[in-house]
């Protein structure tokens, strides 16, 4: 395999490192008997996986696609929190790791917007101030079930302005760019309202995700693009998952509320962060680990096999989550990992690779 920057594989590395041991601790979690390092360790689970694994993809994604050296030290500085999390150093020396690193992803996006202001340029860099926020009230003890949400706001934000760049929704109508101003706002005011009234700010933001999936599956081009073939449909196919996951994820925090723990909690998360935001690493994933590697990367219709798997593990999972059927979710929660695990090898064996027939090269489709 010819990777063109291998300079990039550490920090990539490191956000591999923490989505392995934060899936570990995950297990833990949930009730698996698995060895840990230490007690405690599985409530790194949520800062490894939000902070620690997504937190250094994005912005690597972000500091590649700007092309300035100094734009590296964000995902530098994501992975070495993760790291100290890991390695059981102080919390604080880990949150202002990857307070510094959220910071920097604030900057990346200072400097794409001076290029490039446009409405998805903004919308990302909002998302990256709103994890900055989240992590500086992490820092300032806030438990992380409130956190959580500023975390999931970073993320909806993002993959949002993302889908804005990539699907070219720039063409939107007047309208419609205000009813996704309006929703982003209901998620912000939902944050807003998280000190003061837990239960009802969770039932509004949870009003905003079903609202922005609502807008995501109505104006994206996988609408569209789905009935195409090949990588182009399987993109589509995932976007339009996910956004079914987003829907899912807001309807139950609007019909839960406020639950700091337990089944609910789990339901509501985990159709998010598994359903939704895994549904759009899966989408991007054959563009976006080419363009990080300088590789190429050859789309196999064996993708679906780990897309397929996430839905299916993923309806056990919430099903025993809503029946109270604990070996359900147990079950389903693992088996989770297992498709994460298996996503990885579809995506690194897929690296490489020579395309099969001409144009088969995963490259440009949105
Ligand atoms: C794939 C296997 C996964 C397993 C087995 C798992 C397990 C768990 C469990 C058991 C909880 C606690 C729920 C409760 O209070 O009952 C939890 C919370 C959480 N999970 Fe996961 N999870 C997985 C995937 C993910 C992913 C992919 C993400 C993010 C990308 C994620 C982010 C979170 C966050 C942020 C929390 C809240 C943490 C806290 O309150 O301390 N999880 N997870």
């Amino acid at each position: 395999m010819t990777i063109r920057h291998p300079r990039r594989l550490p920090l990539l590395a490191l956000g591999m490192m923490a989505l392995l041991t934060g899936l570990w601790a995950g297990l833990a979690r949930l009730g698996w008997d698995v060895p840990l390092p230490r007690p405690g360790f599985s409530s790194l689970h949520g800062p490894l996986m939000v902070s620690g694994f997504l937190g250094t993809l994005i912005s690597l994604e972000r500091a590649v696609a700007l092309g300035q050296s100094w734009a590296y030290a964000a995902p530098l500085l994501t992975g070495l929190g993760a790291l100290v999390l890991i390695g059981g150093g102080p919390l604080l020396v880990a949150q202002l790791l990857l307070l510094g690193g959220s910071a920097g992803l604030v900057a990346i996006f200072a400097a794409i917007i001076r290029r490039h202001p446009a409405l998805y340029t903004f919308t990302m860099g909002g998302g990256a101030i709103v994890w900055a926020l989240g992590n500086l009230l992490w820092m300032h003890g806030w438990p992380v079930f409130l956190v959580v949400f500023w975390w999931a706001a970073f993320l909806v934000v993002t993959i949002a302005g993302e889908r804005l760049e990539l699907a070219r929704l720039q063409q939107v109508t007047a309208g419609a760019q205000a009813a996704f101003l309006l929703f982003i706002g209901t998620l912000l005011t939902g944050l807003l309202l998280l000190g003061w009234w837990f239960d009802g700010a969770v039932r509004v933001f949870g009003a905003g995700l079903t609202a922005l999936a609502l807008w995501l599956g109505v104006n994206d081009i996988a609408r569209r693009t789905v009935r195409q073939t090949g990588l182009t449909r399987f993109i589509a196919v995932c976007l339009l998952s996910g956004y079914g996951w987003l829907g899912v994820s807001g309807l139950a925090a609007m019909l839960y509320g406020g639950v700091p723990a337990g089944p609910q909690y789990d339901a509501m998360l985990h159709a998010f962060f598994l359903g939704f935001v895994f549904a759009m690493i899966f989408a991007h994933a054959p563009i976006i680990f080419p363009a990080v590697l300088g590789a190429r990367m050859t789309y196999r219709p064996l993708f679906y096999a780990h897309v397929l798997l996430l839905q299916a593990t993923l309806l056990v999972r919430l099903a025993g989550d809503v029946a109270g059927w604990g070996a359900g979710r147990q079950i389903g929660g693992l088996l989770n990992a297992v498709t994460l695990i298996l996503f990885l090898v579809n995506t690194v064996t897929a690296l490489g690779s020579l395309p099969d027939r001409p144009g088969a090269t995963a490259r440009s489709p949105s």
